[in-house]
């Protein structure tokens, strides 16, 4: 049966009708906003290189989830920018740190809201790698000793989820077995399991204070270049006990998404970078696009690639949009 019998537009003559048919939709509830959290009192420090992202302290993040939770937004990931840098990053695992008074904070005012903390040293460190360095390169069994203090830290602060960005072998199992044996076994770990060693950071390493003092983060990051080996990492990653892996940048790594969806039963979420908000926040401010109708294209597509998840600073605006 073909044309004149069989007409597609029929499916599309109205938004309601489109909507009836619709195989995929992006839902607030899917969203997590990423949040900047910086020590002091009624700091709100815009980042320059990401309109409408600013840097926080620890009573304006809390003032921030109220504002996201009115909107519809119930998931946040925290990013921590310390009072000092060192060698190994010693700030990511005090007790008193500012992301972990945030994470308490926020689930004293908002328990139901699911808070993750980033796990990196990259903030913390004086020459920004992810890690403890030898030399030029990472040590990597080195680095999991100190994963395991900021993990053990974030816990007992009440993170519901720790999501290890370091690309660190190894990185997840150490985060399960500590967090386990200090009896924090229903903390979950949202793996950043496939993460390229991407040019789509840049405003992020402006935004955290994070850019590496020399070399780059190609020996720990993912090649660009591979697409299988993405799917051997987050293989590995949930054998040593992700209960979600995630894919990061995103616009480019639509394929990646979508084969990861196939080959794994997990929820899998992806990571809408700073690159990727600054470039259309920029061609919006110059009025060339049209910033609302882009984010929601956009945010669609990862839901059609195979995103449960979407982790992007646009969550507050676009819940506002569509609320
Ligand atoms: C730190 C970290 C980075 C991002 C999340 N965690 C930067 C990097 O690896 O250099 C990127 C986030 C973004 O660009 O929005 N390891
Ligand atoms: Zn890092």
């Amino acid at each position: 049966m073909t044309f004149p019998k069989n007409r597609l537009h029929r499916l599309r003559k109205s938004s309601t009708f489109r909507n009836f048919v619709a195989e995929h939709t992006v839902t607030l509830d899917s969203l997590m906003m990423p949040l900047f959290v910086r020590p002091g009192k009624e700091r709100v420090d815009p980042i320059i290189s990401m309109p409408g992202i600013a840097q926080l302290s620890p009573d304006m993040a809390v003032k921030e989830v109220g504002e996201l939770v009115s909107a519809g937004i119930h998931a946040i990931m925290l990013f921590g920018l310390p009072e000092y840098k060192d060698e190994e990053g010693s700030a990511s695992w005090q007790d008193t740190g500012v992301v972990q008074e945030t994470i308490r904070r926020i689930k004293d005012q908002y328990p139901q809201t699911v808070v993750a903390a980033d796990l990196c040293f990259c903030e913390y460190t004086s020459h920004g790698h992810c890690g403890v360095m030898k030399g030029q390169m990472l040590d990597n069994d080195s680095t999991l000793r100190n994963i395991e203090k900021q993990a053990f830290s974030l816990a007992k602060a009440g993170a519901d989820i720790i999501a290890p960005s370091g690309m660190i072998d190894g990185q997840v199992a150490a985060i399960r077995q500590i967090v386990d044996t200090q009896g924090y076994c229903d903390t979950a770990i949202m793996a950043y399991s496939a993460k390229y060693a991407s040019a789509w950071y840049s405003p992020f390493r402006h935004a955290a204070d994070c850019a590496p003092q020399f070399g780059d983060r190609k020996t720990y990051q993912m090649n660009p270049e591979n697409s299988r080996e993405a799917i051997r990492e987050i293989e590995l990653d949930i054998e040593e006990g992700a209960d979600i892996v995630m894919i990061k940048p995103a616009l480019g790594y639509l394929d990646i998404l979508a084969t990861a969806r196939n080959a794994c039963n997990v929820p899998l979420a992806v990571f809408n970078v700073s690159g990727e908000y600054s470039m259309v926040k920029a061609a919006a401010q110059q009025g060339w696009i049209d910033e609302q109708e882009v984010v929601k294209e956009t945010l669609t597509c990862f839901t059609r690639a195979g995103a449960d998840c979407i982790i992007t600073y646009w969550a507050k605006q676009y819940a506002q949009w569509v609320g």
